[in-house]
């Protein structure tokens, strides 16, 4: 089957109660993966760097998005280039983060400002039609959004508080007091990245089953799935029991998933993010950064500590499954199958809004 036949094979337009999940190919067939790469993940805003690590002039993050290396720096305000030098394409900025003067390459020491411009070139006296100022690193949009920035390499695509929607102003009312990063956990994982948010997306249908520690934590009845344009929330208020996972998490549980990887959880004084991202169709990488409220006294170091160990067993259940589910897809046992009613909406959701992103292919 050719790819467009793979894509279409996904009717966008049935209802929830009519729906099927996509079929297992958009899981497991490489031509997929890589167009995915394209229209997916090369055409929305994606979160590139938490604005905690850009604070001062001279902060600088490289990373990777949508397999594009990118340098964030902070000069006059918060800028993002291609990290490809203009003379011949190494990378600037080595991946990680630090603070600089300048953007130095290491290859043959050409110098960037913290604007991005060229400032000097060594040894390049007698070039002819060269101008410095056609040399600077290649810009990419940018924007913050609370205490993320965020990139996008398209530059037709919409503002990204268009991109938003109804979520922009939703998360700061709710993220309480004085929010601060406190720790980054990464998850390879070899599954297809989809299936790590097919997961999320479920309506806590697999958490009776499958977290059971969670789910002594949590007032599984009143769990709410709510969608919008781009967006997927997930509420349920948390009920006190005497367990590990009930210490650690109470006020209400908010679970937002904003498409295409992006989810942030909170819960009383707490907030999480995760960023999954695909390396390969079966592997793909999830980023856990967890943030504490420092003006709530329960916030001691033993509880941040207790509350990341939770959500570690918590994702240690969830990596196994979805280890299973990648087996299962590639199976000849499995095609294609339907989705909850009552739970599943954000998957229906998440699936759709692919389509939408695909189907031009
Ligand atoms: S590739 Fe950067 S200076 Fe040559
Ligand atoms: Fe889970």
């Amino acid at each position: 089957m050719n790819l467009k036949d793979t894509i279409n094979q996904y009717d966008p337009t049935k209802p929830l109660a009519q729906a099927t999940t996509p079929p297992s190919a958009w899981y497991t067939d490489k031509a997929f993966a890589e167009v995915e790469q394209e229209q997916v993940f090369a055409n929305n805003w994606l979160i590139a760097a938490r604005v905690d690590q850009l604070q001062k002039p001279g902060d600088y993050v490289a990373t990777d998005v949508a397999g594009q290396p990118i340098v964030l720096v902070h000069g006059e305000q918060i800028k993002a280039f291609y990290n490809v030098c203009r003379h011949h394409a190494a990378q600037v900025m080595e991946t990680g983060q630090g603070c600089t003067k300048a953007l130095t390459c290491p290859y043959h020491g050409w110098n960037y400002k913290l604007d991005g411009s060229l400032a000097t070139t060594p040894l390049f006296e007698g070039v002819e039609d060269f101008d410095k100022l056609d040399n600077g690193l290649k810009p990419v949009r940018c924007e913050v959004w609370e205490h993320w920035v965020f990139v996008c390499l398209d530059d037709n695509a919409p503002s990204l508080a268009s991109f938003l929607g109804d979520l922009y102003g939703q998360i700061g009312p709710l993220i309480d007091g004085d929010m601060q990063f406190y720790k980054r956990v990464s998850y390879e994982m070899d599954c297809n990245w989809k299936i790590y948010i097919d997961n999320y997306l479920d309506g806590g249908y697999h958490v009776p089953v499958l977290h059971k520690g969670l789910n002594s934590a949590l007032n599984f009845r009143q769990y709410k799935v709510e969608t919008r344009d781009r967006y997927c929330l997930q509420s349920c208020p948390t009920k006190a029991s005497d367990n590990e996972f009930a210490k650690v998490r109470t006020g209400t549980a908010n679970y937002y998933w904003q498409y295409p990887n992006l989810m942030i959880n909170l819960y009383e004084g707490i907030m999480g993010t995760m960023i999954v991202e695909p390396i390969a169709v079966d592997r793909c990488r999830v980023i856990f950064d967890y943030y504490f409220d420092e003006d709530n006294p329960k916030n001691t170091e033993e509880f941040k500590s207790n509350s990341v160990i939770v959500a570690n067993k918590i994702q240690d259940e969830d990596v196994a499954v979805c280890l299973s589910v990648q087996k299962g897809l590639a199976s000849k046992g499995y095609e294609t199958g339907r989705l909850s009613v009552a739970k599943e909406a954000g998957e229906h959701l998440f699936h759709r809004l692919l389509h939408g992103d695909l189907k031009g292919v």
